[in-house]
């Protein structure tokens, strides 16, 4: 019996993605996807470029965390878009995002995972997924590009995750399937596609509501080093969540400053 190996391809992806718009590009290895399409972007690459990786050495988060990245056990992917957005509203791209990819895990598994707001897609608790939109933005406001960056765990690694992270990390297959990676990649992007064409409709947004696991919830508000114990309430049009602490003082937390804990 031959060894399986799930290894991305260029003319397998482009088959399965759907939409005119998407380009995809595999590199073996690279630093960071997001970092190698912020490049392209400057240099004028077109909307829909995508860029995927096999493996990433430098993969990175928001806050400049670590996105461990090893070598055919995720979909570690950029997309190019350049959006009519004012930067205000560019949590929408990473929430349509987060959208995208609950439904792509639904589609191809029998896992229902959830969102944590505002990019971290969660399975039992555990991270399966993590999204990190980088963007221009020009002198008027508004967004001239954006990269999306999606990494999602697909398998767990030979020997599981490093001790760092397999009490928080999971993955979205159990087992090795050839063409799976790719499946993933375009069922997000397809996924992605279909958001994206009404995005500033903003209709998504009670899906990515639906799909939280913050609202409701008790929660620790994290920023600048201190933790302060909180209540999500609600998020709004803009993604910012409203939270109100236990001293009945409410505040908008926009998701550049502030990161939460469960
Ligand atoms: C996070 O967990 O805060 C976001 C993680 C985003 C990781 C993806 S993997 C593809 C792209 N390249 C990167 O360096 N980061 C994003």
């Amino acid at each position: 019996m031959s060894e399986i190996i799930d290894l991305h391809s260029t003319s397998h992806l482009s088959e399965l993605i759907k939409g005119a718009d998407w380009s995809a590009t595999v590199l073996d290895e690279v630093d960071s996807t997001n970092k190698y399409l912020k490049a392209l972007a400057r240099e004028g690459a077109p909307h829909g470029t995508v860029i995927l990786a096999e493996g990433q050495t430098a993969g990175h988060g928001r806050f400049n965390r670590v996105f461990f990245s090893p070598d055919r056990c995720g979909v570690y992917m950029s997309l190019l878009l350049r959006p009519r957005l004012h930067a205000e509203e560019g949590l929408l791209i990473t929430a349509a995002a987060a959208v995208a990819v609950c439904r792509a895990v639904e589609t191809l598994t029998h896992k229902k995972p959830n969102i944590k707001w505002v990019n971290d897609i969660l399975f039992n608790g555990k991270k399966l997924c993590g999204i990190l939109t980088e963007g221009s933005v020009s002198e008027n406001g508004d967004l001239e590009w954006a990269v999306l960056g999606i990494g999602i765990n697909a398998y767990l690694p030979e020997g599981g995750f490093n001790p760092d992270i397999k009490d928080i990390a999971t993955a979205v297959f159990d087992s090795l399937q050839e063409g799976s990676r790719d499946l993933l990649a375009a069922t997000v992007i397809n996924e992605f596609q279909r958001i994206y064409e009404t995005l500033p409709r903003k209709d998504f947004l009670e899906e990515y509501k639906t799909r939280s696991c913050v609202i409701g919830r008790k929660i620790e508000v994290l920023k600048n080093g201190t933790s302060r114990p909180a209540t999500a309430l609600d998020i709004t049009d803009n993604c910012e969540l409203l939270v109100t602490f236990t001293d009945n003082t409410t505040e908008l937390l926009n998701s550049g400053e502030i990161s939460i804990k469960l």
